[in-house]
Order: structure tokens, then C-alpha cells, then sequence
């Protein structure tokens, strides 16, 4: 009778009853051949200014702008400025896919394909993507993505997970001049024009973004997306975007096997994802030493990060973030089948789980805009 008992417990929890269906993330189910990845294309760029104000051009674009080879190297201070001249952009401000869904919104008309192809795409931010493409190897943090379907387009578009909004509110001040520290580095390596060199006084304000908008393909999924931009390297003139793209990071610096084991194991994972997914070509790390000044910087190339970690056991591996991202596309794809910008299916991720679904409408969880439907509609 116990045994009859555990096998009907087992098999209930297998094929529980009415309830909705959920993605696994466990890296093994995700190993075949890396799919089919469209290499994106710019279709256009806008900016934020300041005041995080939207302009439809490149006007927050800055130039890439290393110390000279042959001089004494880079000698860095990012804790110079650090409280006065910090301009934090305002977190409680919940911008969704409101900046993205302005330039879609003036440039719809001229999408190569029309609105057929729209009608068939997913729009979202790059940052999200990211995210579903460490999934299968991230331990700490958990993600929460609202999914809307209109006029045939799937948007995504990342809600603050209650755990995230806490830490957030609850930041300790030495991760936030960390963050500060990370801004002031693009403000040593960047030139607002490209002749001219860098000007490290004056504020550091996060308001300001360059935004890229591509047009990419996963597997089966035409995809419209845009990611925040550091800088463009002008040396490389014939290169077109993203492909003159540079993006700019900071790590500690690292005394010991062990340390840079651990760096490609995490931190390459990410930004391999980040760069590789809008066709950024290198990423430009700054190494800051424990008094918060950087003296080395390193190129790594986003197609060759994964060298680093092919031959180990507890590594990453591209196809896995690829396959996953692919799966997760293909989920919410069947899975939001009405058309309805008021109706939200809310994909919900923790460590250790598999993704799963909640429905809801309107308010906390609607996200494309009354302007943007009317205009979309009209
Ligand atoms: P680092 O490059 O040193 O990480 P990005 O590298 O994506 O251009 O972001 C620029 C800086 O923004 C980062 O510098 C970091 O300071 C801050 N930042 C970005 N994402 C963050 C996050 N999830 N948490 C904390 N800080 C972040
Ligand atoms: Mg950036
Ligand atoms: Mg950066």
C-alpha cells in the first residue's frame, strides 16, 4: 500500500492537474549546435539627454579614446568626483519600452519588410536578452519578463523582481560609488568629438544613453531591439555599427589564477552576452586596484571570450545561452496567443526553477502605452 501511495505522489507531481505550462533551464537540456543568429544590423539610434529626454539622432555618441600606447599607461582615479559629481538617473522611474516604442513608432513606415515583418517580430531591450542568455548559468538572480501581443508583434519588456526592488532600496554606499566608478571609467576613455581627447571633470550623469536599434534573427524569430552603446572607435571609419562599436567595463584586478578562472567563469559569461548579442566586436576592461584607480586596461574580442572557458568543466557555452534564448522565444511565442495590448502573460524565473506563467491585465503589469496603441491603431 506505501509503495502505492509514493508512486501515485511521484507520478501527481510529474503531470500535476490544470496547471500552466513551464520552461526548464537546466544547461544540459540546451547543448546542441549554436542555432541560427542573424548577424544584426543598425536600423537607426536615438539618444537621452540630461534629463533623459529623448532626441531621434546621435547626439549622446561619444568617440573611443585610449591613452596613447607609447605614454606612461592609464593611471585612472574613478573616485574623483565621487559624491558631488554624481548624477544618478532616477530608478523609480519605470521607462519600460517607452524610449524604444518612440522610434519604432517615427520609423515604422520605413522598415525594410513592412509591417508584415513587424507583425511577426519580437521587440525588446538587448538588457533583457541578455539576461535570458546567462539563465542557464546564473545562481543569484531571478527575472521577471511581461509579454504583450499587438498587431501581431510579441513585446517584452523586464519587470523589478520584489527581491531586486529591495536590494535596490537597500543598496549599500560602497556598491553605489562601484557604480559611479564604472561611468567615471567611460568618461577617462571616451572624447565627445572624434578628433578631441577626454575630459574626466564635470559631472557624471547616468541620464545620458546612446541607444542602438538592430534588426536581428534568433532561430526562427525576427527580432527589433535596442541597447545602450559606450562608444564608437573612429579609427575604424569603414567599419558600419555596430561593428565600430566599443563597450567599456571594469573589473578588480586580479593577482591570481584562481581570480581570473573565476572572471571568465562569471563575469566574460556576461559580457560575452551583452556584446555578442548587438555585434559589439571588443570589450575594453579598465583593471581597478583596491585604491579605485585603473593602470591596465585589456581588449578582450567577444569572439574569442569563449576560449577562455571551452576547456573547462564549470565554463559557459555560447550554444547553451543561444539554445535557451531560442527555447525561451519559441515559449512565450506560442504561449501569448491573444492579441491584446491590456493583457499581460508575466514570465517569472528563479534560480533553481523552471520559468513560469501568470496572466493579468491592465494595471501593475500593462506596459505598451495608451500613445503608443492609439498611434499604432489610428
Ligand atoms: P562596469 O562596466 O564597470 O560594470 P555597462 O558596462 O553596461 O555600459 O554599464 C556601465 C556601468 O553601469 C557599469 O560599469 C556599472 O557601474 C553600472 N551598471 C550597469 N549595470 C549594472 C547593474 N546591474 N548593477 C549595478 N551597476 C550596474
Ligand atoms: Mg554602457
Ligand atoms: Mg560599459
Amino acid at each position: 500500500k506505501r509503495k502505492a501511495e509514493k508512486t501515485e505522489v511521484a507520478e501527481h507531481q510529474n503531470k500535476p492537474p490544470h496547471t500552466s505550462p513551464s520552461l526548464p533551464t537546466e544547461p544540459a537540456l540546451y547543448s546542441g549546435p549554436f542555432p541560427f543568429y542573424r548577424r544584426p544590423s543598425e536600423l537607426g539610434c536615438f539618444s537621452l539627454d540630461t534629463q533623459r529626454q529623448y532626441h531621434g539622432d546621435a547626439r549622446a555618441l561619444r568617440y573611443y579614446s585610449p591613452p596613447p600606447t607609447n605614454g606612461p599607461g592609464p593611471n585612472f582615479d574613478l573616485r574623483d568626483g565621487y559624491p558631488d559629481q554624481y548624477r544618478p538617473r532616477d530608478e523609480e522611474v519605470r521607462e519600460g519600452l517607452d524610449h524604444l516604442l518612440r522610434w519604432l513608432l517615427e520609423h515604422r513606415g520605413q522598415l525594410e519588410g513592412g509591417p508584415a515583418w513587424l507583425a511577426g517580430a519580437i521587440v525588446t531591450w538587448r538588457g533583457h536578452l541578455t539576461k535570458l542568455l546567462t539563465t542557464p548559468y546564473e545562481r543569484q538572480e531571478g527575472w521577471q519578463l511581461a509579454a504583450s501581443r499587438f498587431q501581431g508583434t510579441l513585446y517584452l519588456s523586464e519587470v523589478e523582481t520584489p527581491a531586486a526592488r529591495a536590494q535596490r532600496l537597500a543598496r549599500p554606499p560602497l556598491l553605489r560609488e562601484l557604480m559611479y566608478m564604472g561611468y567615471k571609467f567611460e568618461q577617462y576613455m571616451c572624447a565627445d568629438k572624434p578628433g578631441s581627447s577626454p575630459d574626466p571633470s564635470g559631472e557624471v550623469n547616468t541620464n545620458v544613453a546612446f541607444c542602438s536599434v538592430l534588426r536581428g534573427r534568433l532561430g526562427s524569430h525576427p527580432l527589433l531591439f535596442s541597447g545602450e552603446v559606450d562608444c564608437t572607435d573612429p579609427h575604424t571609419p569603414s567599419l558600419q555599427p555596430p561593428a565600430c562599436y566599443v563597450e567599456l567595463k571594469t573589473s578588480k584586478e586580479m593577482h591570481s589564477l584562481g581570480h581570473w578562472r573565476n572572471f571568465y567563469r562569471h563575469k566574460l559569461l556576461k559580457w560575452w552576452a551583452q556584446s555578442f548579442l548587438l555585434g559589439v566586436p571588443n570589450v575594453v576592461a579598465g583593471f581597478r586596484n583596491p585604491e579605485g584607480f585603473v593602470c591596465s586596461l585589456k581588449t578582450f574580442p567577444t569572439m574569442e571570450m569563449f576560449e577562455y572557458v571551452r576547456n573547462d568543466r564549470d565554463g559557459w557555452n555560447p550554444s547553451v545561452c543561444m539554445n535557451f534564448c531560442a527555447a525561451f522565444l519559441s515559449f512565450a511565442h506560442s504561449t501569448v496567443v491573444q492579441d491584446d495590448p491590456r493583457l499581460v502573460h508575466l514570465f517569472s524565473w528563479e534560480p533553481g526553477h523552471p520559468v513560469t506563467v501568470s496572466v493579468h491585465r491592465d494595471a501593475p503589469y500593462a506596459f505598451l502605452p495608451t500613445w503608443y496603441v492609439e498611434a499604432m491603431t489610428s
